[in-house]
């Protein structure tokens, strides 16, 4: 039988609700490795497709969310295994699929790996022991899932130039102030403060949310003229929505919209 690495459940009891994806390898401080990648990956995309869900949390314990990607598993390889094999590319993005907004909820040690699964979900909530960092440099490699173009891009070249070439970690709140992080709450709130987030996310009309989420990825890889060309035309489309004409409707009158995600 395959071990279970991540446990799944939906939380919420809305419409539409909440998957809450834990990863789940404590002895290890959840160093992720292909199996983990496999069964987080196979989740996501479920999730994805399932119209009953409109949001999606990863987390991990108290003490990590993940301290990278597995060292013991990886420290043998050689060059044409890690090529061939496609290491990372193979099934480590799966999340760069997910249409749906996925929160990471960050409590302990983020590094290496685990930093950037956190960078690839859609926003960071973290607590406030919370520890970010690109270690790599220490192992005589460097981040490989995404590091040095995600982590510039959320806290600038000189930041991400101290954590990759120094291998140095940074506690939440010198991640708040990065940007790296959207808030920061205590330990004991995470999950709560990231469900309630889910909650209301999983209330907005679907059609907006995914176009919202579409829209902010394309900052990332367009000129600010094609992008907002973009962002014009997805809110153009909106208009032939159910939602847009209830989210308006529903203002006008005084009520609280219900939107039914078309
Ligand atoms: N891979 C494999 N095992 C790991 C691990 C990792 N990334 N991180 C921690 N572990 C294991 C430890 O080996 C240890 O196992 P044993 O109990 O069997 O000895 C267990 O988890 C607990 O770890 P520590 O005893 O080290 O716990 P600590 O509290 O003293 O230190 C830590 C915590 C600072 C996070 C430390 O474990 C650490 O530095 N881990 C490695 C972090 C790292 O280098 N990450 C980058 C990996 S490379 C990468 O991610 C490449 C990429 O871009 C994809």
């Amino acid at each position: 039988m395959t071990e279970a690495l991540i446990l799944t459940e939906l939380r919420g009891d809305g419409a539409r609700r909440t998957g809450l994806v834990t990863l789940n390898r404590p002895k290890q401080l959840n160093a992720l490795n292909d199996e983990l990648m496999d069964q987080l990956g196979a989740a996501l995309l479920a999730w994805d497709a399932d119209d009953s869900v409109g949001c999606i949390v990863v987390t991990g314990s108290e003490k990590a969310f993940a301290a990278g990607a597995d060292i013991a598993a990886m420290a043998s390889k050689s060059f044409i295994e890690a090529y061939q094999g496609d290491f990372i590319t193979r099934n480590w993005e799966t999340m760069r699929r997910i249409r749906k907004p996925v929160i990471a909820a960050v409590a302990g040690f983020a590094l290496g790996g685990g930093c950037e699964l956190a960078m690839m979900c859609d926003f960071i909530i973290a607590a406030d022991t919370a520890r970010f960092g690109q270690p790599e440099i220490k192992l005589g490699i460097i981040p490989g899932a995404g590091g040095t173009q995600r982590l510039p891009r959320a806290v600038g070249k000189s930041k991400a130039m101290d954590l990759v070439l120094t291998g140095r970690m940074m506690d939440a709140a010198e991640a708040e102030r990065a940007g790296l992080v959207s808030r920061v709450v205590p330990a004991d709130k995470l999950l709560a403060e990231a469900l309630a987030a889910g909650e209301l996310i999983c209330a907005m009309g679907g059609p907006s949310v995914m176009m919202a989420k579409e829209c902010v990825n394309r900052a990332f890889e367009s000129g600010l003229t094609d992008g907002v060309s973009y962002e014009r035309r997805m809110f153009h489309a909106l208009f032939a929505t159910a939602d847009q004409k209830e989210g308006m409707e529903a203002f006008l009158a005084k009520r609280k919209a219900v939107f039914k995600h078309a």
